[in-house]
């Protein structure tokens, strides 16, 4: 990586206020909050890390598409502007938009799996897997064992082991794989990237066993850029040319554009496959909305749009992505066990090894969350046992090798002084580590637990 500062390619034209709560009114807050950082209010919150997701500031150019909001049910001129952006970004001809991304899973897991079918995936992610199984489906995980070590520092640790899929291939037979689901920069490993070398490989052993392709593309953009630095012959590249060669290994892709596209809600279903989004179009209108809007107003696919092509810009995502860096690099220098090599929507603690006091049955992700936003009101997100659920035939907890702690930074939100409050409080906390104690959950939703699950101290 270029070692010169890369100042962020924007000004700041408009501010919210945010505040620190007093220690005491931390401490009483959490504890209402059952020890989950998803049922705090966010005014109780100074930096808000629990997610990048639809935590962007836009653009003026976005705000100002805003004005432009065809409100129509049918055919709005911003449904066009969205498709045409898709198309000219992605590749893709067909787009299906959706309220989020689960929408555009929802829709995809119902069409494309039978009862019974396996879903490869490198590495599950909680909504795409939850809608997997709800369609009946099996999520099967081919990522490389490297993606399962936070010490491990692969390039690439998105990566899919060919040999894995080969087993499933082999053991249970590749008819029986109803699709296989490509994350790009994979949230759950910690925002690690897939190589182009690797999506080459996959794409022809996908051919070979007439299995399609059907990308995560959530963070495709973070995983470009990465391709860009660390990839042989990819440093001349613009970062369009080089998402548009990912996607071409693809039938199509779901997106949450509440991510990459640089926006606060939306989402798509896009594909080159006619026939799939003619049924896609067909199913949309009962869960979402009619096919040209989706469950979105015209105004805000105006700003998926536009945030489509910007989130591409060279400076933009290199000072993104170096925002993270500069956090991971702050923490991994004071010693800090973090997720490396540092990814790219966040920074992921390590636990574990942060808290090797506590079993995974007292969920120390979830008691450093906590502890985290006593010390000084900053949020973040559990990514360990929490997350991972009950195995749906065992009914016992799926215990994930990855106990982490989601450091998750927003696109064009805080500045590296927010981030230095953010690694002291990290660095504090670490220094009095074994006064962290562990959880007991008193509280289990069926579905996606970590949202609503709530806990007190063991
Ligand atoms: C990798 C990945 N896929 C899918 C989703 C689901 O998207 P959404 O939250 O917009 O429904 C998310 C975000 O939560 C994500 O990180």
């Amino acid at each position: 990586m270029a070692t010169r500062t890369i100042a962020e390619p924007y000004k700041i034209k408009m501010v919210e206020p945010i505040r620190q709560i007093p220690a005491e009114a931390r401490k009483r807050a959490i504890a209402e909050a059952g020890y989950n950082t998803f049922l705090l209010r966010s005014e109780d919150v100074y930096i808000d890390l629990l997610t990048d997701s639809g935590t962007s500031a836009m653009s003026d150019w976005q705000w100002a598409g805003l004005m432009l909001g065809d409100e129509a049910y049918a055919g709005s001129r911003n449904f066009y502007n969205l498709q045409k952006a898709v198309e000219e970004v992605y590749g893709f001809p067909y787009t299906v938009p959706t309220h989020q991304g689960r929408g555009a899973e929802h829709i995809t897991s119902q069409l494309r799996i039978r009862p019974g079918q396996l879903v490869p995936m490198n590495m599950y992610f909680t909504t795409t897997r939850e809608h997997v199984e709800l369609a009946g489906g099996q999520y099967v995980d081919v990522i490389l064992d490297e993606a399962h070590d936070p010490t491990s520092q692969h390039p690439f640790k998105g990566n899919v082991d060919l040999a894995k899929l080969d087993q499933v291939a082999r053991e249970r037979g590749a008819e029986t794989i109803a699709y296989l689901s490509v994350a790009t920069c994979v949230n759950m490993a910690g925002g690690q990237p897939i190589s182009m070398q690797n999506l080459q490989e996959v794409s022809e052993w996908a051919r070979g066993h007439q299995v399609a392709i059907i990308f995560d593309a959530t963070r495709a953009v973070e995983n470009a850029y990465f391709i860009q630095q660390r990839e042989a012959g990819f440093a001349g590249k613009s970062i369009r040319e080089i998402l548009r060669q990912m996607m071409s290994h693809g039938e199509g892709c779901t997106v949450s554009a509440k991510k990459d596209n640089l926006v606060n809600i939306g989402g798509f279903l896009a594909t080159r496959n006619e026939d799939f989004f003619e049924k896609a179009r067909g199913m949309v209108v009962v869960f979402e909305g009619l096919h040209t809007y989706g469950g979105l107003a015209g105004r805000d696919m105006e700003a998926i749009a536009r945030g489509t092509y910007e989130m591409c810009e060279q400076e933009y995502i290199a000072s993104r992505v170096r925002q993270v860096e500069y956090l991971g690099n702050r923490l991994r220098s004071a010693g800090v066990p973090i997720v490396v090599p540092i990814g790219g929507h966040g920074v992921f603690l390590d636990a574990k090894r942060f808290l090797p006091h506590l079993s995974q049955d007292l969920f120390p992700a979830q008691a450093l969350c906590a502890a985290l936003y006593e010390d000084s009101g900053v949020r973040s997100m559990e990514r360990g046992v929490v997350s991972a659920g009950r195995d749906k035939t065992t009914g016992k907890h799926n215990y994930p090798k990855l106990e982490l702690v989601r450091l998750t930074v927003p696109r064009r939100v805080y500045t590296n002084l927010h981030m230095d409050v953010v690694a002291e409080s990290c660095i504090a906390l670490y220094q009095q580590r074994e006064q962290v104690s562990g959880l007991k959950m008193v509280h289990e939703p069926e579905h996606l637990r970590f949202f609503q699950a709530r806990f007190e101290p063991a």
